[in-house]
């Protein structure tokens, strides 16, 4: 019976001392649950300490998921230091703008560089004009009164849909919209600051066979009063572009002429045919009347430029091109050029002409007549068109035609002189309207009444 008791006593206290090293253990808390202590904390739930490793974060170093502490290095911004795609902050590196220093394309603070300023008032004096069309493009011009952005919107519709915008202030504006298709018509309109126009278009350059128009005329001066009804006119043959022969200022060293005597009177014109000026004695070479326009080569004072299968060279006439000198070498070059040769028809138009009828003090220029009439003729020049005598004569000479079309606005001349060639010769005011079909280049002049009273064809 005592082994018994023994046996069974022993075996007790053996039980009873692992009950109790259990209870020892759950008395230190290392790694369990339930944690509500401050310091030293490693678990995954209920946290409360200084120190987190856990994915419900409420301490002041983060490195979870939900952020609510002042470093920031997750999705949601909340702090002061942005480094994701919401910005609330002072700092702006996303697409929402709502800061103080701009980047983006939103704008609705103090510094702009987008496309929506608010920091510009300048207002559009001078209504779009069109410069230098090619086959995919062409150049956008316009005036405001004082500095400011310049944005052109262009499209296939009148809804427009694509645009150019140059945040430079400028008072002359100037936007190239290229990737244009040939042969096609756009609309567009032009804003500065917060003043846009309204919307008008344009036709690309078309493919070399097709028929075009243009129109052609000089010495407007400062008549508003006639070169104004012409321009309707003109308008009214819907001219793929338009050729000035000079004098479109009385003097253009006066910048208060280009708008009242030119621009204005020919905007309705100009905001949808493109405009080449061959700047005549009356513009006086003036940098600031020159810097009004875009021809093509950056050369204002002479270019040249292909439209259909026609090739067409402007000159400044007041300019020597005498052998010898650069701009002589350069109307060689452009002449004698594949370009030119490959063209069905050679077009030149300067303002002083070799010879005329019309002046009783002038009977024409003499650079033009020793230097320039013989290369119109090697290089088959088809036909010239001149102004600075104020009438309108029309000639043949055996191997090219020629015009003075000098009858858009400044006083008209009387007849003076008698020359060989000469064929038609009329004292009155009028411009001209060419329309090439092929081999078949037609010119028709037009008086006040808008009565064809001269109408010429060069057929090859
Ligand atoms: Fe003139």
């Amino acid at each position: 019976m005592l082994f018994d008791k023994t046996v069974i006593l022993a075996f007790v206290l053996a039980l009873a001392l692992a009950f109790a090293g259990c209870g020892g253990n759950g008395g230190n808390d290392q790694g369990g649950r339930g944690d509500d202590d401050s310091v030293g904390d490693d678990d995954t739930s209920g946290d409360d300490d200084v120190t987190d490793d856990d994915a419900a974060d409420d301490d002041a170093v983060d490195d979870d998921s939900i952020d609510d502490d002042l470093i920031d290095d997750d999705a949601v911004d909340d702090d002061a230091v942005d480094d994701d795609t919401v910005d609330d902050d002072t700092v702006d590196d996303d697409t929402v703008d709502d800061d103080t220093v701009d980047d983006d394309t939103v704008d609705d603070d103090s510094i702009d560089d987008d496309t929506t300023p608010i920091d510009c008032n300048a207002v559009i004096t001078r209504q779009p004009y069109l410069q230098s069309v090619t086959q995919t493009g062409i150049t956008v011009m316009w005036g405001t009164d004082i500095p400011g952005d310049s944005t052109v919107e262009y499209g296939l519709t009148d809804a427009l849909g694509q645009t150019v915008y140059l945040a430079d202030q400028q008072i002359v504006h100037l936007v190239e919209l290229t990737g244009l298709e040939p042969q096609t018509t756009y609309y567009y309109k032009a804003t500065s600051c917060h003043d846009e126009t309204t919307v008008a278009s344009f036709r690309t350059a078309p493919l070399r066979d097709t028929p075009f128009n243009f129109t052609a005329f000089s010495d407007n001066h400062c008549h508003a009063e006639i070169f104004g009804p012409f321009v309707d006119m003109m308008i009214g043959f819907d001219p793929d572009f338009a050729i000035s022969v000079g004098d479109t200022v009385d003097d253009g060293r006066d910048p208060t002429q280009y708008d009242p005597c030119f621009f204005t009177p020919a905007q309705e014109l100009f905001r949808s045919a493109p405009v080449y000026v061959a700047f005549g004695n009356h513009e006086h070479f003036s940098l600031t009347y020159y810097g009004l326009f875009s021809f093509p080569g950056g050369n204002n004072a002479h270019f040249s430029f292909t439209y259909g299968n026609t090739f067409f060279l402007g000159l400044d006439a007041d300019v020597p091109y005498i052998p010898g000198l650069p701009w002589y070498k350069w109307l060689v070059d452009q002449l004698s050029s594949p370009e030119a040769q490959n063209a069905e028809f050679r077009v030149m138009f300067f303002h002083q002409p070799p010879y005329t009828e019309g002046w009783p003090g002038y009977d024409g220029d003499w650079v033009v007549r020793l230097f320039i009439l013989p290369l119109m003729k090697q290089y088959h020049v088809d036909v010239y068109f001149n102004g600075h005598t104020h009438d309108y004569e029309r000639g043949w000479d055996g191997t090219i035609a020629n015009y003075i079309i000098g009858g858009a606005g400044g006083d008209l001349d009387v007849w003076a002189r008698d020359v060989a060639w000469d064929l038609f010769y009329a004292s009155e005011y009028h411009f001209l309207h060419v329309s090439v079909d092929g081999a078949t280049m037609t010119l028709d002049a037009i008086d006040q009444t808008g009565q064809v009273f001269d109408s010429y064809q060069i057929v090859h």
